[in-house]
């Protein structure tokens, strides 16, 4: 099979889905590494989210991956291997902290910027000199990266600026008709993409808070500072490497402070609008046109925040309102996603 034969993009091709739910993945996961092998994109599970994958030192390959996200050349993706030793190659150097880092959280929901080895098109660092590097612990993303043998670029596999997808069908429902084919794990358990962490300056920064929490790296990293700045509240998340708007569903969401909630969705709802609200289950959202109720813990709400989004994103709704998750460092994922998602279209 080739990319001659599948090509990527073309509507009257639909993407073809490969189960690897089942106890036996290895079928589909060959399947789905020669197409990648063969130069085509082919989606997959990670315990984050879904990721859209190519060969990552093939710059024609990887540009394949930006235009069917709509991706603005501007923004760097993520190299993935199977172990630190497979990536390591593609780091002019690796500090310490590296070492450290990598040791202790790969595989698992941690990035690491480093600077990039010129091994490295400059595609996947978009022209920059840094590279991120990720190890993912979904069996799944695990078999393919080995069956693949080579680094697999792989941003989350939506459109650009669209909710990332945590199972196959919110990939085909952003992707059909511009990718060769998805794998199928099921839902993805993190559902927050990976945290982020540039380790190439004197003190490891976070670019984006994640399902690897603050109080987890501080418990490797000691007193070193985690400089990552928060805006107030309001006001729109910005980290370095990321375009302003992000994770966002079609319909319009606003961020609601929880006291305000009911007299917010009372007042949507008599000026005439479908109005879905996401809640936690100390709240009653029964009297909006759809809701969702999601758990008062911080992993377990992370982990459901976009399959609720994509419901509810599907319902034909006007507006859909969101409390505002609780302050503290437990929900900074959370609350940098909701920010976003929130963020009035520029
Ligand atoms: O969990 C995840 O990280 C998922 C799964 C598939 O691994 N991937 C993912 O990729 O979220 P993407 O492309 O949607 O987000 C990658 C983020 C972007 O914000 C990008 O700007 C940043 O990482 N990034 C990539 N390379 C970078 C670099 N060299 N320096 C700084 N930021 C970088
Ligand atoms: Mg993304």
């Amino acid at each position: 099979m080739n990319i001659e034969e599948i090509p990527s993009g073309d509507p009257a091709s639909p993407a073809r889905t490969w189960d690897a739910t089942g106890a036996d993945l290895v079928p589909a996961v060959a399947a789905a590494a020669e197409v990648l092998k063969s130069g085509g994109l082919v989606a997959f599970p990670t315990e984050t989210v879904y990721g859209l994958g190519a060969l990552g030192l093939r710059p024609d390959c990887v540009a394949k991956v930006f235009v069917a996200k709509g991706r603005p050349a501007t923004n760097p993706v993520i190299l993935h291997g199977p172990s630190a030793e497979a990536l390591r190659p593609l780091a002019a150097c690796w500090p310490e902290i590296a070492e450290i880092l990598a040791a202790r959280f790969w595989p698992g929901p941690l990035t690491l910027v480093v600077d990039a080895a010129p091994v490295v098109p400059s595609i996947v660092t978009a022209g920059g000199s840094t590279v991120a590097l990720r190890v993912p612990a979904h069996p799944v993303a695990r078999a393919l990266l080995d069956a693949v043998g080579e680094p697999l670029a792989a941003p989350s596999a939506n459109r650009s600026e669209s909710l990332s997808p945590t199972t196959a069908a919110h990939v085909l429902k952003s992707l059909a008709g511009r990718i060769d084919g998805v794998l199928d794990g099921g839902p993805t358990t993190a559902g927050l993409e990976s945290t982020v962490v540039d380790v190439t300056g004197p003190l490891p920064r976070i670019l984006r808070p994640g399902p690897l929490g603050f109080a987890a790296l501080r418990e490797v990293l000691g007193q070193i500072d985690l400089p990552f700045a928060e805006p107030p509240a309001g006001e729109p998340a910005r980290s370095p490497g990321q375009r302003s708007r992000h994770y966002a569903p079609a319909t319009p969401l606003h961020l609601v402070p929880r006291d305000r909630f009911a007299d917010e969705l009372a007042q949507q709802t008599s000026a005439g609008r479908r109005v879905g609200v996401l809640v936690f289950s100390s709240e009653d959202g029964s009297s909006a046109a759809a809701n969702r109720v999601l758990p008062d813990d911080p992993e377990e709400f992370g982990a459901r925040l976009y399959g609720a989004l994509h419901d509810l994103d599907d319902a034909a709704l006007d507006l859909i309102l969101v409390i505002e998750p609780p302050a503290g460092e437990a929900w900074r994922a959370v609350r940098d996603r909701l920010r976003r998602a929130a963020q009035p279209a520029a």
